[in-house]
C-alpha cells in the first residue's frame, strides 16, 4: 500500500513538472517568434526536447535570390535563439546554446534558482522594424555608448557612423548602389513580390510576409494596390525613400563578422537582436538598408572602404527616432512546431 501510494505521488509530481516545464517551453517560443526575419519568412521550426529546445531551419521559406547562401536565414534563427534565451532566464533556467553538424540550433535549458530574468524581454514584444522617415534628430553619444557596451558572440563586430560623417556617405552611397542592382534584377523583384501582402486580407491569411500596413501603404483592393506597389519597387523611386530615410537617420550600425561562417552568421542574429531590444529599450527607431551586405560586389568595396579590418559586412541598419508603425504578423506557436 505504501508503494502505490509513494509511486502515485511520485508519478502526480512528475506529470506536474512536465505540465510547468511545457508552460514554460511554449511561452520561450512565443518569445522567440517574435524575432525579425527577412522579408519575414519565419524560417524556423522548434523542437520541444527532453532538455531543451531545438530550432529548425525551415528551407523551404528561403530566399534564393536575396540570400543565396541562407546568411540571413541563419542569423534570422540566430535572433530567435537570443529571444529564447532572454526569456528561459525569465523562467528560471540557464540556457546553452550549440548548433549540431546538420545546423540545428540546440538550446539545452537546466533549470536553475540562480537564473536571473533576462533584462531585455519585456522588449520582445515592443521591437519592430520601423521604415518610415525619421525625426531628424541625432542620437547622443552616451545612448551610443550604452549600444557600444552590448556583447558581441565570437567572430562578430558592430560599427556606428553617424550622419554628417564621410563613412556615413560612403554607406548612403553604397545603399543607392545596391537599389541600382536589385531593382534591375526580375528575380529579385519576383521574389520580393512573392513575399508582398498588399491589403488585410492577404495578411491575415497568410501571416506572415511583408505587410502592407507596415509600409504605411492603405488597405485597397490587391487589383488596385498592385500597380501602385510595383511603381515603387522601382530603383529611381527605391533611391529617392531611402535617400531620404537615410538623411533623417542619426547613426548607421554596421555589423561584421570574421569569417563569414554558418555559426557566425546565428550569432550575429544574436548580437543583432540583443542591439535591437536595448535600442528598442532606449526608445530607438531602427531600420535595415543590408542592400550593401546582399549584393557581393558591394560588400567587397566596403571592406576596402571602410575601417573594419577585411571583416565581411553582414547587416546595415539604420538608427534614430521615429513614430512607432503598425506590427508585423506571425504565424501561431502550432504552425511552426516540429510535433
Ligand atoms: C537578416 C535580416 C535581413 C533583413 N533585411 C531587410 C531589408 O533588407 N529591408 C527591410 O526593409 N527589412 C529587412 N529585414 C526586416 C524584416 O523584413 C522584418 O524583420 C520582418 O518583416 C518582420 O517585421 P518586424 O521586424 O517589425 O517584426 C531584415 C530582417 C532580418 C532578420
Amino acid at each position: 500500500m505504501k508503494n502505490i501510494l509513494i509511486t502515485i505521488l511520485t508519478m502526480t509530481l512528475l506529470t506536474n513538472t512536465t505540465k510547468a516545464q511545457n508552460g514554460d517551453y511554449r511561452f520561450m517560443i512565443e518569445q522567440a517568434i517574435l524575432a525579425p526575419s527577412g522579408h519575414n519568412t519565419q524560417p524556423w521550426l522548434f523542437e520541444i526536447q527532453p532538455d531543451g529546445i531545438a530550432i529548425h531551419p525551415n528551407y523551404s521559406k528561403r530566399l534564393p535570390v536575396v540570400d543565396a547562401d541562407n546568411r540571413e536565414l541563419f542569423i534570422s534563427l540566430g535572433c530567435a535563439t537570443e529571444n529564447l534565451c532572454q526569456a528561459a532566464t525569465s523562467r528560471g533556467y540557464q540556457p546553452e546554446v550549440s548548433i549540431s553538424p546538420d545546423s540545428v540550433v540546440q538550446i539545452k535549458l537546466t533549470p536553475n534558482r540562480d537564473a536571473k530574468a533576462g533584462p531585455l524581454l519585456p522588449f520582445v514584444a515592443l521591437r519592430q522594424t520601423n521604415r518610415g522617415v525619421y525625426k531628424h534628430r541625432m542620437i547622443p553619444h552616451d545612448t551610443i555608448a550604452l549600444l557600444k557596451k552590448v556583447e558581441s558572440n565570437p567572430g562578430v563586430n558592430v560599427y556606428f557612423f553617424e550622419n554628417g560623417t564621410n563613412l556615413f556617405d560612403t554607406l548612403l552611397t553604397h545603399v543607392v548602389k545596391g537599389n541600382n542592382i536589385q531593382m534591375n534584377d526580375p528575380a529579385f523583384i519576383n521574389e520580393l513580390k512573392g513575399w508582398m501582402r498588399l491589403n488585410k486580407r492577404q495578411t491575415e491569411a497568410s501571416n506572415d510576409g511583408l505587410s502592407y500596413a507596415t509600409f504605411g501603404a492603405p488597405n485597397l483592393p490587391a487589383f488596385v494596390a498592385k500597380p501602385i506597389i510595383s511603381g515603387f519597387l522601382k530603383a529611381k523611386k527605391q533611391n529617392e525613400g531611402d535617400l531620404k530615410k537615410g538623411e533623417s537617420s542619426s547613426h548607421f550600425m554596421l555589423i561584421t563578422t570574421n569569417q563569414n561562417t554558418l555559426q557566425e552568421w546565428i550569432g550575429a542574429g544574436q548580437t543583432l537582436q540583443r542591439l535591437l531590444l536595448e535600442s528598442t529599450r532606449l526608445r530607438l527607431a531602427h531600420a535595415y538598408m543590408n542592400q550593401p551586405c546582399e549584393v557581393a560586389s558591394l560588400a567587397e568595396n566596403l571592406k576596402q572602404q571602410l575601417p573594419i579590418e577585411g571583416q565581411h559586412p553582414t547587416l546595415l541598419l539604420r538608427l534614430g527616432y521615429g513614430d512607432k508603425k503598425p506590427y508585423s504578423k506571425r504565424k501561431s506557436v502550432d504552425e511552426v512546431m516540429i510535433k
